[in-house]
C-alpha cells in the first residue's frame, strides 16, 4: 500500500509530496509543527497538540489554516487512508509561500502538510524494559523553546552528539549548570524523598503534552511533583531518571554521561509510570493534556 500526504487540502501519494522552494518554512524556519502519536489507530491527546498548535501559530502571528474540528479531520483521514494503526502523526503549518524577505509578507495563505510514519510499538517496549544512556550537552538554542518552531538546528546538533556517543538523547544544560530538556524529550529526575523533579513550564522548554498527561497519572498515585529547574549534579545522583515524549512515551534512564543511575536498573516507580502511560494510551479516549 502507497503512503498518502497531505499537502494544502490534498491527499497525494508522499513520494510526490511537495511545497514550493519559497515556503517560508523551508528558506526560514518560519513554520510550527506537532508530532501526535497514534495508538491502536486512535489519537493520543489529540485536544492537547491542537491546543499547543495553536498557540505556536498565535505566538508568531500566523493564522490558524482552518478550525481545529477540521484539523481533526484530517487527521483521521490521513489515520483511515494510511491504514494506521501504531505511528506518529506528524503535521507543519508555515506562514506560506512568497519571494524571500524576513518581514512577513502581505496576503500570504498559511501551508499545511501533514505525513504519518508506522512504528512498530515492540521496538520501544524493549528500550523502556531495560533503560537508555543520555548525555549531557550544551544548550544554546534561542529562548522561546514554547513555541514548537521547526527551527531545531541546535536541538538537530545535539541528537547528533548523543548518537555518536552510543546515547538515546541528550540532555540540554544551560550556562547556570541547570538542566533544561532533552533534544527532543522532556527531562525528570525522582528525588531522595521520592518526588518527581521536572523543569517548571516557562519559555526555556517545551510544554510537553506527555509531560503533562504523566504529571496526571503521578498525582492520581499520590506521588508529589516538583516543578523546578534540577541541576546536572542531581540528575546523576538521582534515585532515578526518566525523559517523556509523543515517541518515547515514559522512557527509565540509567546512565547519564559516565555515571550509572541508581543500581543501573530502571527505579520501580518509573517503571510504573511507564505501565500506567501505556494503559493511557490504549484508552478509548486519552485526553488527560486537554487542559494544555
Ligand atoms: N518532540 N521538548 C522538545 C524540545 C521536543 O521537541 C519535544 C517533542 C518534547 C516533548 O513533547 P511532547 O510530549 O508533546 O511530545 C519536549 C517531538 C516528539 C519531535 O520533535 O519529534
Amino acid at each position: 500500500m502507497s503512503r498518502i500526504a497531505y499537502v494544502n487540502g490534498r491527499y497525494v501519494n508522499h513520494r510526490d509530496a511537495c511545497v514550493h522552494i519559497e515556503d517560508r518554512g523551508y528558506q526560514l524556519s518560519d513554520a510550527v509543527y506537532e508530532v501526535v502519536t497514534v495508538c491502536e489507530g486512535r489519537v493520543v491527546d489529540r485536544t492537547g497538540h491542537l491546543a499547543r498548535l495553536e498557540r505556536s501559530l498565535k505566538e508568531l502571528r500566523i493564522p490558524m489554516p482552518m478550525s481545529r474540528r477540521v484539523f481533526e479531520l484530517v487527521i483521521d483521514q490521513m489515520i483511515r487512508r494510511n491504514r494506521l494503526r501504531n505511528g506518529l502523526v506528524y503535521f507543519q503549518v508555515s506562514r506560506g509561500v512568497a519571494p524571500r524577505d524576513h518581514a512577513f509578507p502581505a496576503n500570504i495563505r498559511p501551508s499545511v502538510v501533514m505525513t504519518v510514519k508506522h512504528i512498530d510499538p515492540r521496538i520501544g517496549r524493549e528500550k523502556g524494559e531495560k533503560g537508555v544512556k543520555v548525555i549531557t550537552y550544551p544548550d544554546k538554542r534561542w529562548l522561546r523553546r514554547d513555541i514548537k518552531t521547526v527551527g531545531l538546528l541546535w536541538n538537530v546538533l545535539a541528537k547528533q552528539a548523543a548518537r555518536e556517543a552510543g546515547a538515546y538523547e541528550a540532555f540540554l544544560v544551560d550556562e547556570d549548570g541547570f538542566v533544561t530538556e532533552g533534544s527532543s524529550t522532556n527531562a525528570w529526575i525522582v528525588d531522595e524523598d521520592g518526588n518527581l523533579v521536572t523543569r517548571q513550564a516557562d519559555d526555556l522548554i517545551l510544554r510537553g503534552i506527555t509531560r503533562l498527561a504523566v504529571m496526571e497519572l503521578a498525582r492520581e498515585q499520590g506521588i508529589e511533583i516538583v516543578e523546578r529547574p534540577f541541576t546536572v549534579e542531581e540528575l546523576k545522583n538521582a534515585r532515578g531518571v526518566f525523559l517523556t515524549s509523543s515517541n518515547s512515551f515514559v522512557m527509565p534512564v540509567v546512565q547519564v554521561d559516565d555515571t550509572v543511575i541508581g543500581n543501573g536498573k530502571p527505579l520501580e516507580m518509573i517503571e510504573r509510570l511507564r505501565s500506567l502511560y501505556y494503559a493511557y494510551m490504549q484508552q478509548e479516549q486519552a485526553e488527560k493534556a486537554a487542559g494544555f
